[in-house]
This record gives C-alpha cells, structure tokens and sequence, in this order.
C-alpha cells in the first residue's frame, strides 16, 4: 500500500483536475494545485498562483513533491477557430517546459545537495563554485576560448569530426 505521498498538479482546477485531487486528498495525500486564479478549494488542497510560463515561487513546491500531473491548457471545449486552436496549442507548449524546468531544478538542488554533504561543503558555496575563473590554470598557461558550453562542446565536435574525415 502506497503512503501519502506529495503531488502537484498544474491546473488542477479543471475537470480532470477535480477529479484527481479529490480522489487523492480522499486518500490522504497531499495537493497542490497550481492556477493563475488561486482561490477556495476543498478542505486540505492547497491552491498556490502561477502564470503557466514563467518560474516563480510556486516551483519551490515541486522541489520534495513525489508526482506532478501537469494539466493546464486552454479548454479544448469551444470553437476549433484560429485563435481558439493558436491559444490551445500556446497554453500548453508554454506551460509544459516551465514545469519541466522546475523539477529539472529540483533535481539539481536535491543532487547539490548530497554533492556539497560529500564535500563537506555548503550547496550555495558549491553551486557558486561553478562559475568561479580556474586561475590555476590560467596561470599554468591554459587558454579557455569559450565561456559557455554549448559553443564549446560544437567546436569539440567540429575537431574530433575533422579528425575522423
Ligand atoms: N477532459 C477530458 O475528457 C480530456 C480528455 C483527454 C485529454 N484531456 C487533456 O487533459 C488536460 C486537462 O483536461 P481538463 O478537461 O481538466 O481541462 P480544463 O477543464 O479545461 O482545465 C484545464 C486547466 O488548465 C488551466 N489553464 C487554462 N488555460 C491556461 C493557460 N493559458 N495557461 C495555464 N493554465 C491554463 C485552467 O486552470 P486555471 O484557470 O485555474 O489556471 C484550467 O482549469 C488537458 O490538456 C486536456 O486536453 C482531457
């Protein structure tokens, strides 16, 4: 049998939404619906605001949640017009990511964690560390060209792939 368990769900003021987190607070878990209009909900269900496409102090929620069932999305209930179809696809295309990047950063703070723990080190001062200069190895004669990783790793590519040719 399943122990209570934390679960956030992105627009779970909706139909499926109703459903879900009365079923789960009827099982003794814990709610959190996100919404752009927090209000009322039943007893227990806590009810936190976001906007569906920016991050914001509601991901601080998903970071220790168990499960998110992300079901926000402009209603599908309406005229299949232009506008209508632009807003159904928009509203999920924006909010998907963001949730996605809220738990990407919940992993990372929870890895940080037993990384600085490892290290005998604070996460703050270890997630810091990432971006300080290596001047060691500036001052042993190393060059860095590139200060961000994407460009770095197409150039790795670029060489390895001439090498191959
Ligand atoms: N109902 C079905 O039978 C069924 C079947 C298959 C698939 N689905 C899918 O399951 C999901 C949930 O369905 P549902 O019937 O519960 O939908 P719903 O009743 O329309 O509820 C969706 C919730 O999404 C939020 N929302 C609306 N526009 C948004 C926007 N622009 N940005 C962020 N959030 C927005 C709303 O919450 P707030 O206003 O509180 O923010 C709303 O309560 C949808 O993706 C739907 O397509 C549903």
């Amino acid at each position: 049998m399943l122990g209570p368990v934390k679960v956030v769900v992105p627009g779970g003021t909706g139909q499926v939404g109703g459903l879900l987190r009365r079923a789960l607070s009827a099982h003794g878990h814990e709610v959190v619906v996100l919404s752009r209009h927090p209000g009322e909900l039943e007893p227990g269900i806590r009810h936190v605001g976001w906007d569906g496409r920016t991050l914001g102090p509601w991901a601080t929620e998903v970071d220790g949640a168990d499960a998110v069932v992300n079901l926000a999305g402009r209603t599908v209930s309406c005229r299949y017009t232009p506008e209508n179809l632009r807003q159904m696809m928009d509203s999920r295309v924006e909010s998907t990511p963001v949730v996605g990047r809220a738990i990407a950063q919940a992993g990372t703070a929870w890895m940080a964690d037993i990384g600085a723990w490892a290290l005998r080190t604070d996460t703050e001062l270890l997630l810091k560390s990432r971006r300080v200069v290596p001047g060691r190895l500036l001052d042993a004669g190393f060059e860095f060209e590139h200060p961000q990783w994407p460009e770095a790793a197409t150039d790795l590519v670029q060489r390895v792939r001439s090498r191959e040719r």
